[in-house]
């Protein structure tokens, strides 16, 4: 093997380079930095009971004040050092995105940023009919539409405040139309409450180009009551669906995707599960997250994060900020969906609707 030919941590993940090269930096396990996902509100008009129950999420609960939020500049500036640092895919997250005042303009900021090859936004898709439009002719590549059963009782049970099914298919609708494609619709499936929504949700969206992706119930945070009992594992689903509708392995788009992905053998599309629980998938994960008061966070379940709204606030160079970056990502060891247990159950987690998922 010559010295060209040895090879490097980065090969695994070499094929998504982008077109602007930079400095790479990867973690202890080899991984870069290529995805980065940011809340922008921790507040949401839902209450799916596994992500903001209503008896901790309610009157009495303190949402972060405004001024606390990072300013869409503020946003910008750290997008734009995460990817010089290797970031080529951006999420923007809530809570609830479409929430946040003038979102358009951050899509349309990050939407600048030379070297983003994929921004997208993550939505339950209430008030996507309004905006899907807007959001595309600010830049949005496509979005990711939350539903998680198509029966609306069981729809209205989980979100807990009464959403019907129908407004999130208009938002669904609107953003096709508006070309936010393709689409991909999470359902977090749950023992006992939607597991029949399943195979429904495969049929609806089967042939319209849209991806669902059934997603394991995680112990996200510290208040949704999770219990390994509520979880259906993936091979489940896939078994449920194969039955009706034949479906086949198909490989991952890019290295380190979170969905496994299955194509219906007729032709008719593709879907994906996301199994945490059951075949986590840390040593692929390439995701930063930031909080929508500015706190970085290198895993989903992290129970702390760097503050870089205080960096930003007091004046750091773009360079002093982007070395405090490195220096976190070059410390991280997380894998925590590998070793979910008694280790790690005692910390205090961050919360789903904080960290945008
Ligand atoms: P694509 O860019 O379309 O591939 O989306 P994605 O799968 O990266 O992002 P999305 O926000 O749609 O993620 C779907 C779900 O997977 C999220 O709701 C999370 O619950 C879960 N998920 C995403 N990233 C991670 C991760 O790094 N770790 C764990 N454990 N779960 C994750
Ligand atoms: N487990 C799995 N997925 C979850 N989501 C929210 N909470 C959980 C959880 N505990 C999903 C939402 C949304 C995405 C951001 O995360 O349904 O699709
Ligand atoms: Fe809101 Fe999404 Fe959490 Fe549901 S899962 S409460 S829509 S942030
Ligand atoms: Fe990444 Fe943490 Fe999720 Fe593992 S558990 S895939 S390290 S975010």
């Amino acid at each position: 093997m010559s010295d060209r030919e040895v090879e490097s941590p980065h090969d695994r993940f070499a094929g998504s380079v982008g077109s602007v090269m930079a400095e790479q930096v990867v973690d202890t396990r080899g991984r870069p930095v290529r995805d980065l996902r940011i809340s922008v509100t921790d507040r949401c008009n839902f209450r799916c009971t596994y992500c903001m129950p209503k008896e901790i999420f309610n009157r009495d609960y303190e949402f972060l004040a405004r001024d606390l939020l990072l300013s869409f500049s503020e946003i910008e500036r750290i997008a734009r050092v995460f990817v010089e640092l290797g970031v080529r895919k951006i999420r923007l997250t809530g809570g609830e995105p479409l929430l946040r005042r003038g979102i358009e303009d951050l899509v349309a900021r990050l939407a600048a940023i030379e070297g983003v090859d994929d921004l997208t936004l993550t939505t339950n898709g209430a008030l996507l009919a309004r905006k899907a439009r807007s959001l595309a002719e600010a830049g949005l590549d496509r979005v990711t539409v939350s539903l998680d059963s198509l029966d609306d009782a069981t729809f209205q049970a989980m979100n807990d405040v009464g959403f019907p099914v129908s407004g999130v298919l208009e938002g669904i609708d609107a953003a096709a139309e508006a070309g936010l494609v393709p689409i991909k619709i999470n359902m977090v499936v749950k023992r006992g409450v939607n597991e029949d929504s399943i195979v429904p949700m495969a049929e609806y969206f089967r042939g319209t180009g849209h991806i669902v992706r059934f997603i394991e119930f995680m112990d996200v945070g510290t208040t949704n009551g999770w219990r390994l009992d509520d979880v259906v594992p993936a091979a489940e689903v896939i078994r449920r669906i194969d039955e009706v509708f034949p479906l086949e392995a198909i490989p991952p788009n890019y290295p380190g995707e979170v969905a496994r992905r299955f194509r219906y053998r007729d032709g008719a599309g593709e879907i994906g599960v996301i199994a945490s629980v059951t075949q986590p998938f840390c040593g692929g994960c390439t995701r930063a997250r930031i909080s929508a008061e500015g706190m970085l966070y290198t895993c989903l379940f992290a129970s702390k994060g760097t503050d870089l709204r205080s960096l930003v606030r007091d004046g750091v160079t773009d360079e002093e900020l982007a070395d405090v970056v490195s220096g976190v990502w070059q410390a991280r060891s997380d894998r925590y969906s590998e070793i979910r247990s008694e280790a790690t159950s005692g910390l205090v987690r961050v919360e789903m609707s904080y960290i945008g998922g």
